[in-house]
């Protein structure tokens, strides 16, 4: 079988150790030859090659691994680009929660202001990437889950669109393997219909491969519990803020019980309720830093410290594996059935051509077939109608450096409540962005 040479940008990220465990975990499925790191924090990264190199060494002395902050090194001779990037780092994300709270406005990382936020540092930061990969490895194709993806995604449309990005996000592979224990099967043998945007989204069928429609026993259970499950299955989605956002799709059910929802939407349904149950003064950033940056970071050095990762607090991220899928779908044209971020074009058929959605999709040596889902309900519509013009607005903006399209932009955000109240938090955020936004006016 072919082996293959990788480079994950944004080497420095907390997910980048499990991604790495994983891909060893899948080394017969999808074999790799070369791995490499790219981060523009060279110390950041470094704390977590150093300790990558010793495992490498131990566990596949095979692969030719290195970590550097020259993206010739880093692009050049690479199949895979795995791209987990975040522009301005946590200290940023505390910024895009906390400071639209200090308004009374919900602060997440994607949805909302901080979103919006978020997707003006963003998309620099992808054209970059995705202009080294282009420069240096012109057949290479980039695995990206940078955040926002929505944002990403119609930046990448627009600004780069013969570019070879394939945008993904985890938070439907999470959901299905949940929905998978509540009716006691795997996630391999459910095929789902889904239509919606990322983080923004429904599945209207959850089958078996007999055909057998799983939806209504679903249902029945979220209508109780919402996507809370079984509490071991995973680290990340465990924190006590994700089993309350697992739990809240039991409100998101009530307000639109034909199909399931993503639990994204709760910032979108229940702002308010959001807000009450939020902190300014610790959000979801401070939870991430004083948890998995920590454990993940501190296991690095210990590793460092000990000159062996044997029993080593690095732990595989097999909710990651899809990402092994999604390369495979492209090496070996597999015809993998997965969820990805792509332009409508009537895959969704009384929805606009030019948005970006989140669909199923045939993925296979071209990239992504959408597969068609038929015409979508007046509620659904109209909610995503509202959410895609934002972004397509902040993507305006970004590129135009227009004050006024991005004002317009929160004002249409249904998070926020009046055209005062976001242009209160838009000044805030220009401060606070500084040298990462281009300059408006
Ligand atoms: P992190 O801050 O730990 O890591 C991000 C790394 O990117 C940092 O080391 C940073 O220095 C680096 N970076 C920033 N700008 C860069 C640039 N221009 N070029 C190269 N490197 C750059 O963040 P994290 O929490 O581990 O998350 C990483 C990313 O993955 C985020 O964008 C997050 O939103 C995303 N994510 C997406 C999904 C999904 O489903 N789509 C799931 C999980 C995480
Ligand atoms: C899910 C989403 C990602 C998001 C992440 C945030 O996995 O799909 O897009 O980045 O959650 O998780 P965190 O643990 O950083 O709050
Ligand atoms: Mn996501």
């Amino acid at each position: 079988m072919k082996k293959f040479s990788i480079v994950i940008a944004g080497g420095g990220s907390t997910f980048t150790p499990g991604i790495v465990m994983m891909m060893l975990d899948n080394i017969d499925r999808f074999p790799i030859r070369t791995l490499k790191l790219y981060d523009n924090d060279g110390e950041r990264q470094a704390i977590l090659g150093e300790a990558l190199e010793i495992l490498l060494k131990e566990q596949a002395p095979d692969i030719d691994f290195s970590y550097t902050t020259d993206p010739e090194t880093a692009f050049t001779d690479v199949d895979f680009c795995m791209a987990h990037i975040r522009v301005g780092k946590y200290a940023m994300r505390e910024q895009d929660e906390k400071i639209p709270l200090n308004h009374g406005v919900v602060g997440q990382e994607t949805c909302g202001p901080g979103g919006i936020a978020y997707g003006m540092r963003s998309i620099g930061g992808m054209m970059e990437i995705i202009d080294y990969m282009e420069k240096y490895s012109p057949d290479c194709w980039m695995l990206n889950y940078s955040n926002p993806a929505a944002i990403v995604a119609e930046a990448c449309r627009v600004m780069r669109p013969n570019a070879k990005v394939l945008n993904i996000c985890d938070m439907p592979v999470g959901t299905l393997r949940r929905m998978s224990q509540i009716i006691d099967k795997e996630p391999k043998d459910l095929e789902v219909r889904y239509f919606g945007l990322n983080h923004f989204g429904w599945w209207t069928s959850v089958k078996d491969k007999e055909g057998h429609e799983y939806l209504p026993q679903i249902r029945e259970y979220v209508a109780e519990n919402g996507y809370l499950t079984k509490v071991e299955v995973d680290t990340q989605h465990m924190d006590q803020s994700w089993q309350e956002t697992h739990k809240k799709a039991k409100d998101l059910l009530a307000v639109n019980p034909r199909y399931l929802p993503n639990t994204y939407l709760k910032y979108y349904l229940f702002p308010d309720y959001e807000v009450n149950h939020s902190s300014c003064t610790y959000s979801r950033a401070n939870e991430v830093m004083d948890g998995r940056e920590k454990t993940v970071f501190t296991a690095a050095k210990k590793i460092v410290e000990k000159g062996t990762a044997e029993n080593s607090g690095f732990t595989i991220d097999s909710h990651a594996s899809f990402i092994v899928d999604l390369a495979r779908a492209i090496a070996f044209n597999t015809h993998e059935r997965m969820l990805m971020i792509v332009e409508n074009n009537g895959a969704i058929a009384n929805f606009d051509d030019d948005a970006m959605v989140e669909v199923p999709c045939i993925v296979g040596s071209d990239g992504p077939e959408p597969l068609a889902q038929g015409k979508i309900p007046a509620f659904e519509k109209a909610l995503m109608h509202q959410q895609v013009t934002v972004e397509k607005l902040v993507v305006e903006a970004y590129i135009t450096g227009s004050y006024q399209t991005l004002w317009q932009a929160l004002t249409l955000s249904k998070i926020i409540p009046s055209a005062e109240v976001a242009k209160n938090v838009l000044d805030d955020l220009i401060v606070a962005n500084k040298g990462f936004w281009p300059e408006l006016s």
